[in-house]
């Protein structure tokens, strides 16, 4: 099973298992890390997932969509390697993948 390294907002950081085929977002959630809150369960419509992508990483990721762009539009947080994690699907390729959790907006 892959693994998915997060930085949480007090900087500490967690090494978690996630399922190849599920979403950041939701490897988060079931290592019961609350303060991603995903308020809309994954339909990319709250930006309530987002995260910041290590910039090593983040060229491993494909591009966003069109609905993940207009949404991180709206956060003060942005950042150039800014994902929902909702979006982002694990996969074996992603092993070892680095976020931290982006400031609540
Ligand atoms: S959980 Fe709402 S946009 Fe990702």
């Amino acid at each position: 099973m892959p693994r998915l390294i997060v930085t949480d907002r007090a900087g500490n950081e967690h090494a978690i298992e996630a399922r190849s085929g599920w979403s950041v977002m939701e490897a988060i959630r079931d290592a019961g890390m609350d303060e991603l809150l995903a308020l809309c369960g994954g339909c990319c419509s709250c930006a309530t997932c987002h995260v910041h992508v290590d910039a090593e990483d983040f060229d491993r990721l494909g591009s966003r969509g069109p609905d993940e762009e207009d949404l991180l539009e709206t956060s003060d947080h942005r950042e150039p390697t800014s994902r929902l994690s909702c979006q982002v699907l694990m996969s074996e390729e992603l092993d070892g993948l680095r976020v931290t959790i982006a400031p609540e907006d």
